[in-house]
């Protein structure tokens, strides 16, 4: 199913008004919208509000679901666009209608607020700091609240490096996306159709997920592109150990103690550049031999390489 093209109309209402305020792309949107209408879940989560665009569209989505509610947690007090404001705050000033479904945790990452929100997650939406290894952490702290059986993930800015002023260290929702282990992964048509990939994708999590966990601790080992300050990690540590076995839990202890050392251990560019110049030595003296040669022998012979 193209969810994307799901229940459209039931987003257009409010459509102009979340425009402004929303981080999200047209069929992104739709896309939300759809799947929720679709899979109709009771118990949803959202890490990662911001003004509180995909908040607003995800409380429209339940808004006739009887018993449906919805957890959101940022990191931050206030909006990232909006600093003067706190997070979420479109659903207080333009949706009040919707707030009796709806619980913020503003303050910490995931990890901090997540055992309030508690277990039986039939939806994730997770749009944080797109930076390795934060997605990555986000979902490993989640994982053991979603519905083992049954429950799908939804995770934005899969392709954010598309945009050529976001390409720097934006890699970590892909990383995700891409090695967890899922019976079903969707897309919608990209709003960007020369790109050719889209920006957001669902996953289905289930058995397998859980099964193959590991390979998420793995992508851990990846180089991080930003630091995971001494709270976050005391937070995050804490989930691991109590939700995860011991074996995971010292991998996940030796993966921090890793990424540790590889911090101690930066490339330096002059270090760098003295491996080049020394593995590229004989090339470059080949190089100069071989124009030489050719030049003194007949100038009009082409040089081979
Ligand atoms: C890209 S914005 C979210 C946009 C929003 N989903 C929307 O549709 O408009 C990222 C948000 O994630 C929050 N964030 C970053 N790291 C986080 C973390 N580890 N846990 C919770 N929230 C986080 C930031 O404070 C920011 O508000």
């Amino acid at each position: 199913m193209r969810y994307e093209e799901f229940e459209r109309e039931r987003l257009d209402p409010i459509y102009d008004i979340i425009e402004p305020y929303s981080e999200m792309k047209k069929n992104e949107r739709y896309f939300l919208n759809g799947i929720i209408r679709a899979l109709k879940p009771k118990k949803i989560l959202e890490v990662g509000v911001s003004a509180g665009g995909g908040t607003s569209i995800i409380l429209n989505a339940i808004s006739d679901i009887e018993g449906a509610k919805l957890y959101s947690i940022d990191y931050s007090q206030t909006a990232f666009f909006f600093p003067d404001k706190p997070s979420g705050f479109l659903v207080e000033e333009k949706f009040p209608q919707f707030m009796d479904k709806w619980q913020i945790f503003r303050g910490g990452d995931a990890s901090r607020h997540i055992e309030k929100v508690g277990g039986d997650i039939d939806l994730f939406m997770l749009d944080t700091a797109h930076t390795h290894p934060w997605e990555t952490m986000n979902f490993l702290c989640v994982l053991p609240f979603l519905k083992r059986d049954f429950s799908w993930t939804v995770l934005h800015d899969i392709t954010l490096y598309t945009d050529p002023n976001g390409r720097l260290s934006t890699n970590a929702c892909r990383y995700l996306f891409g090695h967890v282990v899922s019976e079903e992964k969707i897309t919608p048509a990209p709003d960007n159709e020369a790109a050719g990939f889209s920006n957001i994708g669902a996953f289905k999590v289930s058995e397998c997920t859980f099964k193959h966990v590991n390979n998420l601790l793995e992508s851990l080992l990846i180089p991080w592109d930003r630091t995971v300050g001494k709270n976050d990690r005391e937070d995050i540590r804490k989930i691991i150990e109590k939700y995860y076995s011991p074996e995971q839990y010292e991998f996940f202890c030796k993966a921090l103690k890793f990424q540790d050392y590889l911090a101690e251990h930066p490339a330096s560019f002059k270090n760098v550049m003295k491996t080049v110049m020394k593995h590229s030595t004989p090339g470059v003296f080949n190089f100069l031999r071989k124009i030489k040669h050719s030049v003194s022998r007949n100038k009009t012979t082409q040089m081979e390489v």
